[in-house]
């Protein structure tokens, strides 16, 4: 039950009602060689083929390189000049449709974890299929845009019964920027949970640190959802998996060994899912690396439990975090 607090909030939704009819393409083009003859641009932006019909679009700037899937709308590398990858990839990840990315940022939508009907998709669906890129462009800072767009069809009513539309605005510059546009093209009122779901490249788990959450209750998903406040730094020994609540400043990922902190500065999200597997769940996954899990975390810029984002017919709603290094100055 939502409380009048949230509801109140969910009423700042902006009020566009469709994206332009330019930025909606009614089909979904995989073509890696077609997409890279629209949307290439000169060295700094190229689409090919990671894998058969797997398109990707990489991203060279002056500030930083990035990949973004067509697949899932998901971005799964980010590097500034001159630093080690800011975003985790499993070695062994998979890459098909139908099956999410281990690594980089997916977007869960719109349900955010296990549904309750054991049929339908863990995180939603639209991590699931490829998304339309839309558009790529040079920014006057020297970054570069990309964006992507999925919205519903036969496939998702199947899924969801729920019109929408979606668009992923990624910025690459010396920050990486992520803006999930969401409006509910249906004649109905939906519920929407969900993710941002970050994977980052620590140097070592035991020796990494997220700060910015003191004083924050969250749900502990693994002790019955049991409600629980933090004190201090969040580190890892164990698997984690928690559901920080009503958070709103920035958070840190803060990795001694490579004396740097990833600065997490979010839009309109006032939850945030810290998880690692550690070592039995993680090897339960096959497209997660030997040993993986030393090496990442997940800090997810999410909209889930009371944080959820309800849409009547027409609204729409955004969310979003932008992303960058610091010098490690240690937090407590
Ligand atoms: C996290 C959840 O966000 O995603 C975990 O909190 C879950 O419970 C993890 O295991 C990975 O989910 P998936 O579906 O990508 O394996």
């Amino acid at each position: 039950m939502l409380g009048v607090q949230a509801l109140g909030r969910q009423r700042e939704c902006q009020t566009e009602r469709r994206f332009p009819k330019a930025l909606t393409p009614s089909m979904v083009n995989t073509d890696a060689t077609d997409l890279d003859r629209q949307f290439a641009i000169d060295s700094t932006v190229r689409v090919f083929d990671a894998a058969a019909s797997y398109p990707i679009i990489e991203v060279t700037n002056a500030h930083s390189t990035a990949s973004i899937a067509l697949h899932g709308g998901q971005v799964l590398a980010f590097q500034p000049r001159g630093q080690d990858p800011v975003l985790w990839l499993s070695k062994d990840a998979i890459y098909r449709e139908g099956k999410s990315v281990r690594g980089g940022i997916p977007v869960c939508w719109p349900w955010f974890g296990v549904h309750p009907d054991p049929a339908l998709p863990a995180h939603g669906f639209v991590r699931n299929r490829f998304w339309q890129l839309t558009s790529t462009a040079q920014l006057d800072d020297g970054g570069t845009e990309v964006v992507l767009f999925t919205e519903d069809d036969e496939q998702s009513h199947a899924l969801w019964p729920y019109s929408f539309q979606l668009q992923l605005r990624v910025r690459i510059g010396t920050t990486l920027s992520l803006a999930l546009t969401m409006i509910n093209t249906s004649t109905e009122r939906v519920q929407i949970t969900t993710a941002l779901h970050s994977y980052f490249d620590v140097a070592d788990i035991g020796k990494t640190t997220v700060a910015g959450l003191d004083s924050v209750e969250y749900i502990d998903t693994l002790q019955n959802h049991r409600r629980i406040r933090q004190h201090g730094l969040i580190r890892f020994d164990a698997e984690l998996d928690r559901i920080y609540q009503q958070t709103q400043g920035i958070e840190r990922v803060q990795d001694a060994l490579r004396q740097r902190t990833i600065r997490l500065q979010k839009q309109r999200s006032e939850s945030t899912v810290v998880w690692n597997p550690w070592i039995d769940k993680s090897a339960r996954m096959t497209d997660f690396e030997k040993e993986g899990h030393r090496r990442m975390l997940c800090v997810e810029t999410a909209k889930v439990g009371a944080d959820l984002i309800s849409l009547e017919a027409g609204e729409s709603y955004t969310f979003g975090v932008d992303m960058s290094l610091e010098t490690l100055c240690p937090t407590v």
